[in-house]
């Protein structure tokens, strides 16, 4: 039996909402997973990039592709929950995520493995149980909360380990362009330049935010949103890594139509919300600033994807 599942690319943080908020992008991984009859072959992972060209050999080398792999890591967790070991499986990943840009990749390939396995296994799992064991291997749930669900997700992992989360709607005005730099920059780097503790006036000021932030996509509030994508607990540490990033942020911050500017996650990607605004400027602006530092951009206006992962028969 073989079971393939389609899963979107997500964003997480969105500015103030670190390790809390993401949405799904339109932008998809599709895993698939068969149980092999061949005793003994373990288990096979099998890359399949969408455009060979634009892959980047090198990080699909560094991709585990055995018992070490994040997707077995979570098919593995998925079976022993139910009391079994996984059988022998074959894992092909169809990808058109971009990799280690601040797009939920890994996010998206686990939960693919997640779903495909727990359809092999005649689904004992249900989604919340799957979302505990996708936020076990991730660490977090913003960006696998959203890539099950689809849509603008607010989840948190709680004290026991149990984890909450709700569906909010993302106003359909708001466009989101994501601007994917050509070199990567990996979530543990990316995390490892965050400080332990933070200025009490910086995790206020992030509360403040990311309250504004819920309120305004409730509300559909622009004014409100446009004061809300601000935020303290990561972006400015991560500036370093992230050549031109301040730049950018800097060059929208007067423009009226432009909601914000904010990391894509844990970057390198950026993301700009922009409501009636002209994309084409936009575009034209991250381009120029990124191509001053040679640096090259992939640019797409995306609507948020309203649909999670999906099995498909
Ligand atoms: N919330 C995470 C971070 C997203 O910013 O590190 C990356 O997976």
């Amino acid at each position: 039996m073989k079971v393939s599942v389609k899963v979107p690319a997500t964003t997480a943080n969105i500015g103030p909402g670190f390790d809390c908020l993401g949405l799904a992008l339109p932008i998809y991984n599709t895993v698939t997973i068969e149980e092999t009859v061949l005793p003994g072959t373990g288990v096979e992972i099998n890359l399949m990039p969408e455009d060979e060209s634009v892959v980047d050999e090198m990080i699909f080398d560094n991709i585990p592709r055995d018992e070490n792999s994040i997707v077995y890591k979570a098919v593995e967790m998925l079976y022993n929950s139910i009391g079994q070991e996984p059988s022998e499986l074959r894992i092909n990943i169809q990808s058109q995520i971009p990799i280690t840009r601040g797009l939920g990749s890994s996010a998206a390939v686990v939960v693919g493995g997640l779903i495909a396995a727990n359809k092999l296994l005649g689904s004992p799992a249900d989604e919340t149980a799957l979302l505990s064991i996708a936020t076990e291997v991730e660490g977090h749930p913003d960006n696998v909360a959203p890539a099950i669900l689809g849509g603008f997700v607010l989840s948190s992992q709680e004290e026991d380990g149990s984890i909450t989360y709700r569906r909010l709607d993302w106003p359909d005005e708001w466009d989101i362009t994501v601007c994917i730099p050509d070199f990567e920059l990996s979530t543990n780097i990316a995390r490892s330049v965050l400080p332990k503790e933070v200025p009490m006036e910086d995790a206020v000021f992030n509360a403040k935010h990311l309250a504004m932030l819920i309120t305004a996509v409730s509300t559909n509030d622009d004014k409100l949103m446009r004061l809300a994508l601000k935020d303290k607990l990561h972006q400015p540490y991560r500036e370093k890594l992230v050549p031109g990033m301040k730049e950018i942020m800097d060059a929208f911050k007067h423009e009226d139509g432009v909601l914000g500017c904010v990391l894509s996650g844990a970057g390198p990607s950026m993301l700009v919300i922009s409501y009636k605004y002209d994309l084409d400027k936009i575009k034209s602006t991250v381009r120029d600033i990124w191509s001053a530092q040679n640096i090259k951009v992939d640019i797409k206006t995306l609507k948020v994807e309203p649909q999670g992962a999906q099995i498909l028969e």
